[in-house]
């Protein structure tokens, strides 16, 4: 139902609609899945969104259960975890207010926004308890799924994992015309997934096992625990968005095979069909499944992921949510055949290489005991500037690890994975990309081995202050700049100094 301009609620009462007996019975124990509510901008190019108030808040992952979290509220809507889904077009410019109501202070990343670094909302753009963050941000990219999160220095970790964080998706002229699902929390659906810990009341817990990472043992989308999904017959977009601190998944239905569609910054050039996808903390993956011969029939979410138990070596299957397929029809979707306007031409843009004159390589760092983690061995230094980029120049980067189990993120681009350990990546990895896994995949860790990496990246915006926007061509004094990050999105070795930092001028 659509309340007021910009915002649409999506409820839950309606989730055991459309079902048979046996599904009701059948998911007795399940949780209905919770959408977030929907800020979009309308027909105008110039829209202010609702303010944003970031607060502590008290929310029931299980029904019934309290927990303290923190959630992401406009006057309109009361989102008790989490934040609503931004949806905005490209060529739009958005004004946001983001109001800080917590007693800690916040900082609100875009997470895969090619914007200028003033926007970009790192750790240098604190937002205290009870400032205002205001902001007009210009989308000038493709439709994508991106998200938003806390990025404050050293707390990053916490933060996200009690809630604060939202998904953020672009869409365009070519997104419009596909005749994808887009119904949103229909045939569109935000999955967004974290793992926890949950004590016997129900708190949510924030406990770094002896790994130093965290990793729950309860699989939540959306802020919901245990859920299902009531789906239609027919062709659904899930947007998956992995928000949790540490925990791969590599994702699969326990029925059918599926199709991947988009990758971090937008869509492939086609669909790709496969019977699981890997997904890594701070990546995106929209997929399509047909529902369409399961009428009537339950499916369940599954997921290939690290164990619990940090000492245990042994990957484990687990079950994410259940999946229910109802009796309504949808207006018909498809599948196109080919999904960009302008398709990805990798050969193309390998071949300029040889005048991409610079070449940068990151070496990340863990110290046998944990303890020190690093980029080329340097921890991270809110003062102190890695790299200096310079503004519309393509850019080689290998990324390395000796011990696994990072995935390494660039703020203010979208990049191409021009190798993966010497080889051409698959082809879910060959679209626009902004947070890359080593290893390549769950399970492929040998000691003693470098997992490496090549990318292709470039900044079509500068970092200058705004104060210092005019006038200024070439400066790359720091104090001119607020610098964007690059790190690994394992959020506590993000927190723990895999972390380091640029500027583009
Ligand atoms: Cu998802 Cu530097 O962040
Ligand atoms: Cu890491």
């Amino acid at each position: 139902a659509l309340t007021s301009a910009g915002i649409s609620v999506i409820g839950h009462s309606k989730s055991l609609e459309g079902l048979t007996y046996q599904q009701k019975k059948a998911i007795a124990d399940y949780n209905p899945l919770c959408i977030p509510p929907l800020l979009y901008s309308p027909y105008t190019k110039r829209y202010r969104m609702p303010t944003l108030y970031i607060q502590d808040t008290q929310h029931e992952f299980y029904p019934g259960k309290k927990s303290y979290a923190t959630g992401i509220s406009t006057l309109q809507h009361h989102c008790s975890y989490l934040g609503p889904t931004i949806k905005v077009k490209r060529g739009d410019v958005i004004d946001f207010s983001i109001v800080n109501l917590r007693s800690e202070p916040v900082t609100n990343h875009w997470h895969g926004l090619h914007i200028p670094g003033r926007l970009d909302g790192g750790p240098h753009q604190m937002i205290h308890p009870g400032e205002t963050w205001n902001i007009s941000m210009p989308i000038h990219q493709e439709a994508a799924t991106c998200w938003y999160h806390d990025h404050t220095c050293g707390k990053t970790a916490e933060q996200v994992y009690f809630g604060h964080a939202g998904m953020f998706i672009i869409e365009d002229k070519n997104s419009y015309s596909l005749g994808l699902p887009d119904i949103y929390g229909v045939n569109d659906i935000p999955i967004v997934l974290q793992d926890k810990l949950f004590d016997d009341t129900g708190q949510q817990i924030y406990d770094r096992k002896p790994s130093r990472v965290f990793v729950g043992d309860t699989y939540c989308i959306n802020g919901v625990a245990n859920s299902f999904i009531s789906v239609m017959p027919g062709l659904v977009r899930f947007r998956i968005l992995n928000a949790s601190n540490a925990r791969p998944y590599n994702l699969f239905f326990n029925d059918t095979t599926f199709y991947v569609i988009a990758s971090d910054g937008g869509f492939l050039n086609k669909p790709v069909q496969v019977e699981k996808i890997l997904v890594l903390p701070g990546e995106r993956v929209e997929i399509i499944v047909d529902f369409s011969k399961f009428r009537g029939d339950m499916l369940d979410m599954k997921a290939i992921t690290l164990p619990s138990d940090p000492f245990d070596p042994d990957y484990i299957t687990v079950n994410i949510a259940k999946i229910v397929v109802n009796s309504y029809q949808l207006k018909e979707t498809i599948l196109a055949n080919s999904l960009r306007a302008s398709t990805i031409q990798r050969d193309l843009i390998t071949n300029t290489l040889s005048d991409a004159d610079v070449s940068r390589s990151f070496e990340l760092m863990v110290d046998d005991d944990l303890s020190k983690m690093s980029i080329n061995n340097k921890e991270f230094d809110m003062k102190f500037i890695n790299e200096e980029v310079k503004i519309g120049m393509p850019e080689i980067w290998e990324i390395k690890s000796l011990k696994g189990g990072h995935n390494f993120h660039v703020h203010g681009c979208s990049f191409l994975v021009l190798e993966l350990y010497g080889e051409e990546p698959d082809n879910i990895l060959k679209g626009w990309k902004d947070t890359i896994s080593l290893p390549k995949r769950v399970g492929e860790m040998n000691e003693g081995e470098y997992h490496t990496c090549k990318i292709l990246v470039k900044f079509n915006h500068n970092t200058y202050r705004k104060e210092y926007m005019k006038n200024i061509e070439s400066r790359s004094d720091i104090n001119y700049h607020i610098p964007y990050m690059y790190h690994c999105h394992v959020l506590e070795h993000e927190d723990k100094g895999m972390m380091g930092q640029f500027i583009v001028y």
